[in-house]
């Protein structure tokens, strides 16, 4: 048993356009006791992700909403404070959805419980590399964009955590790749951090004389994760037979409200014989191990470097997921709990 409090983020009410913090509550309720077979984590880590808003919507979504009066769902790593699981010793470090949060109780593994660490797996890796944005760059871009060797990649939301190992898989595949993202310091970090071949900062460049300069042949494939007028320049550039792969639309906010139109230059898919495909890295469950390899491979060998931005203490959540939508975040957008 332990002596102390457990400080949840609990949802209030749906958000009606941007996140606030009202929309929750910061409740303390006593630390949970694991029963027969469970373990007690102390969280460390969450791990803010954009989906995290839709979440919050009423409506179609690829999971259920979070229901109102419950703890705010978020993926997240821990260490067991007591346990009655030999397969989970105290000490472990485990990842999954933990929740927002300082403690939870671990019941059982699987897709959506808490997993023990691999050895010699860097705990907080579990949200980035070897989470959904890794999966998610993995998958988009090698079974969606199907980049070939000497092709040209444009990737937007490239400072971010999914665009940015979008991007430098697409380099450890041969490519020529263009990242877009916001501001100059973000635009230093795509090519001299993560070593891709160009940059375009969509806040102050003019983004089709960018394009038309650094693709004279066109775009081959275009890693979207952001939508609106951003995915609009991409199909403008599109070369023939280009594969659009549709990861996300974060320009929208995630906000369930009617999504605006667009993008009002879809027929030069037709025109370019292109193909554009959206699809949710869960599709590809039964080969995430593969992914788990090539990926652990790449960064080993430095071919993928990951940025992470910290924020501190619980409290900051709320404003942490807002971070992701007002381009706060370089790369990862993390929030410690304990240290
Ligand atoms: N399909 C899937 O299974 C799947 C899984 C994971 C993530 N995703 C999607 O992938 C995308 C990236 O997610 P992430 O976790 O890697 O987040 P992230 O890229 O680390 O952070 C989001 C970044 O998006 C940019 N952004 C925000 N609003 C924008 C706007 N209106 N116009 C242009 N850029 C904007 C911001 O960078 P700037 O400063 O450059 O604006 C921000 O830093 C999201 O759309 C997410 O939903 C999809």
């Amino acid at each position: 048993m332990i002596d102390a409090m457990n400080r949840q983020w609990v949802l209030r009410r749906r958000p009606e356009g941007t996140l606030r913090d009202e929309d929750f509550e910061l409740r303390s309720v006593p630390v949970p006791v694991p029963g027969p077979g469970e373990s007690l984590i102390r969280v460390h880590w969450l791990g803010i992700d954009p989906t995290q808003r839709g979440w919050l919507n009423e409506g179609d979504n690829y999971m259920d909403a979070v229901p109102l009066g419950e703890v705010m769902r978020g993926g997240g790593v821990g260490q067991v404070v007591l346990s009655n699981d030999p397969d989970c010793p105290v000490g472990s470090w485990v990842a999954g959805m933990v929740g927002w949060q300082d403690y939870v109780v671990r019941s059982a593994g699987g897709l959506f419980g808490l997993n023990v660490v691999p050895e010699g797996v860097s705990p907080k890796s579990m949200m980035s590399l070897f989470g959904a944005p890794g999966l998610t760059a993995y998958f988009g871009m090698r079974d969606i964009g199907r980049p070939e060797p000497g092709q040209t990649v444009l990737v937007s939301a490239a400072a971010g955590v999914t665009g940015s190992i979008a991007g430098q898989i697409a380099k450890v595949l041969g490519c020529k790749v263009i990242g877009v993202a916001g501001g100059p310091e973000k635009c230093s970090w795509i090519t001299e951090q993560a070593g891709l071949d160009a940059a375009i900062d969509y806040k102050n460049d003019d983004i089709d004389a960018c394009l038309t300069r650094l693709a004279p042949e066109g775009v081959d494939v275009f890693f979207d994760g952001v939508g609106g007028s951003i995915l609009e320049h991409g199909l403008a550039h599109l070369a023939r037979g280009a594969r659009v792969v549709l990861a996300g639309a974060i320009s929208s906010g995630y906000q369930g409200a009617d999504p605006a139109s667009g993008p009002r230059n879809y027929m030069r898919l037709a025109l370019d014989r292109a193909r554009m495909e959206g699809f949710i890295f869960l599709d590809y469950l039964d080969r995430f191990p593969e992914a788990f390899v090539a990926l652990r491979d790449w960064h080993a060998q430095g071919a993928i470097t990951i940025a992470e931005t910290v924020s501190s203490g619980l409290e900051s959540a709320p404003s942490a997921l807002r971070a992701v939508f007002e381009g706060r975040n370089l790369g990862k957008q993390l929030v410690e709990i304990a240290g």
